[in-house]
């Protein structure tokens, strides 16, 4: 199947390993050119040779952004579009979630929460959106999570975040819809990555609750996301704006409407 992702220009934040890596990959392989973003240059170089190995393609290239730093989004943009030209796709992947229950959650705590998820994704996509709309179209993909629909019982900080994810997700693809660019969320769930092991860690209890809730009965893989976040950025999906897809194993109960 023709994706017609050759020769677009990806900006993939938080690419250096789990689904981000997996989805630059695939991108690679498809033809486009693609950025990696991530804070760790060393991961960032090991994972750019993995992509080019796999993928055969050259224009794979890295730079290293925080996007809990309110300039660096503004960087990351700079830098892709020094590099590949222009911006035609977006996927926001970065995030992390603090596993405290509410109460434990400190001022501190909750401000931090919201400024690495919420407003990394919104910021890097006010950065990016002015050269999309320019380019009279393009792709913004968010990595959600389900928590955004249903929290979990021990903590909800995370779920607070995606709410608000989805949330952006929705009125973006439709105040621009005119624009051309399109706008979707995936919602990942119980993905074996490095950060699903590190909830592990803080949280063995809930943990263990929830992958016993799969109805698939296993985890997920980090390539299951990442096609859907390549389907969702491609000539495949052109008639898909403002949703998100759950990636979960049938974990997500509720009913969306
Ligand atoms: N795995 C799951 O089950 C699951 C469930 C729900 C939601 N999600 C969401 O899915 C997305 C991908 O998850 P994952 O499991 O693949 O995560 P992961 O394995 O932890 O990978 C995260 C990637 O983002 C980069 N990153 C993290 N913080 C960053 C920052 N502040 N600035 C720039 N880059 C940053 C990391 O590299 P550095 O550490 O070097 O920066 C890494 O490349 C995340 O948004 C996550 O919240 C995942």
């Amino acid at each position: 199947m023709e994706l017609g992702l050759k020769g677009k220009s990806v900006l993939l934040v938080g690419a250096s390993r789990g689904v981000g890596l997996e989805a630059a990959t695939m991108f690679a392989t498809e033809g486009a050119n693609v950025m990696l973003i991530g804070r760790s240059e060393e991961s960032l170089r090991q994972a750019v040779a993995r992509v080019k190995k796999e993928s055969g393609n050259r224009n794979v290239e890295f730079f290293v952004g925080d996007i809990r730093e309110r300039e660096s989004h503004l960087r990351i943009v700079e830098a892709t579009v020094a590099k590949f030209g222009t911006i035609n796709i977006l996927v926001n992947n970065a995030g992390a979630a603090l596993a405290n229950p509410n109460m434990d959650m400190t001022d501190d705590l909750w401000t931090e929460a919201l400024h690495y998820k919420l407003l990394g994704y919104i910021r890097t996509t006010m950065a990016a959106f002015p050269i999309m709309r320019k380019n009279g179209g393009g792709a913004i993909v968010n990595v959600v999570g389900g928590t955004g629909r249903e929290p979990y019982s021990w903590t909800s900080s995370t779920g607070v975040v995606n709410a608000g994810l989805l949330n952006f997700t929705k009125s973006t693809a439709t105040q621009y819809a005119a624009s051309g660019v399109r706008v979707n969320a995936v919602n990942p769930r119980q993905i074996d990555t490095k950060r699903l092991s590190d909830f592990r860690t803080v949280e063995p209890d809930g943990y263990e609750r929830t992958i016993a809730e799969i109805p698939l009965g296993r985890l997920g893989r980090p390539d299951e996301v990442a096609s859907i976040i390549v389907f969702l950025s491609s000539d495949r999906s052109s008639f898909i704006t403002g949703t998100a897809i759950d990636v979960d194993g049938g974990a997500t109960r509720s009913v969306s409407f």
